[in-house]
């Protein structure tokens, strides 16, 4: 592990952040690896609090893929480009005028410098930190009337610069089967998918383009079956429900309450999880 001497936190305010299961997660890590590999890394709380010395980091989402790449080799342009944002007092229109620029990017798969500092700035300036798009991929969340203040963290922006150059992270962008077609015996994986939802009626499978159904479910199930073969350490969470539990009935199951914090239902606002390992 490095040592830095910040503790770092997500970027983003990303649906499924782990930040709240960490201490959890970190109690169940195993007690020695070589290459961690993490397939699914949203705002990549994980990665972050574990800060492991050898690394690959996967999402389906390339603008997310982007913003980890930029900051990894630009973390002071970043910077720059986001404090220039919020240099302007913001406003509805200011906001919908940052989102169209930011869906231009998209559209036209413009993966740069000012695609990640918009993908930061709107995250701070959308409603609660959701990331939505609709069937064409185009970002579709409303303002949150946040009119002014920082978006970032410089230090936090400067230390995951560090950590992410200096480990040398590999940051891919691929469907997960992909990412993990090196891991080797003595790996460990960490899982975190889009969930099965908890009720039929809830729906949380639309972080980018393509849902992630009953088949990616069965799919991630043999994957992570086949790396249990080969000697792969794995983990990984998920809603605690009867799907869950059939496909990963042959592991070990941790049960855990949570809150949840993206339910405009206040009375919703708690769950059951389940953290998942085969050693
Ligand atoms: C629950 S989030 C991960 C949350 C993350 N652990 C955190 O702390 O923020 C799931 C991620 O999986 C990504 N994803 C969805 N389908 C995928 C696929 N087929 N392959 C790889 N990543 C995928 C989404 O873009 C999303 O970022």
């Amino acid at each position: 592990m490095f040592l830095f001497p910040l503790p770092m936190t997500p970027v983003l305010k990303w649906a499924g952040g782990k930040s709240q299961l960490l201490p959890a997660i970190k109690s169940l890590l195993p007690t020695q690896y070589e290459h961690y590999y993490e397939p699914f890394i949203g705002g990549a709380a994980v990665l972050l609090s574990i800060v492991p010395q050898r690394a690959t980091i996967n999402d389906i989402n390339s603008q997310l893929v982007n913003l980890y790449r930029q900051l990894q080799n630009s973390p002071e342009d970043i910077i720059e480009y986001v404090n220039a944002m919020d240099a302007v007092n913001c406003d509805k229109d200011y906001y919908l005028g940052m989102r169209e620029r930011y869906n231009h990017k998209i559209a036209s798969q413009k993966l740069d410098l000012e695609c990640a500092a918009l993908m930061i700035w709107i995250n701070k300036h959308c409603f609660n930190g959701l990331y939505r798009v609709n069937s064409k991929g185009l970002f579709n969340v409303p303002y949150n009337n946040k009119t002014k203040g920082k978006s970032i963290d410089e230090e936090n922006i400067r230390a995951i610069g560090a950590y992410l150059k200096k480990a040398g992270v590999k940051i891919t962008c691929s469907d997960f089967e992909e990412a993990c077609q090196d891991v080797k015996q003595n790996d460990f994986v960490y899982f975190d998918s889009p969930y099965v939802p908890e009720s039929k009626t809830a729906d949380f499978t639309a972080y980018a383009k393509d849902g992630f159904g009953m088949a990616e479910h069965e799919r991630l199930a043999q994957l992570f079956k086949k790396l249990d073969r080969i000697g792969a350490k794995l983990m990984l969470s998920n809603n605690d429900v009867d799907l869950v539990r059939e496909l990963y009935y042959d592991y070990k199951f941790t049960h855990l309450d949570v809150k949840r914090m993206i339910n405009c239902d206040a009375t919703k606002r708690v769950g059951k999880e389940v953290i998942i390992t085969n050693y």
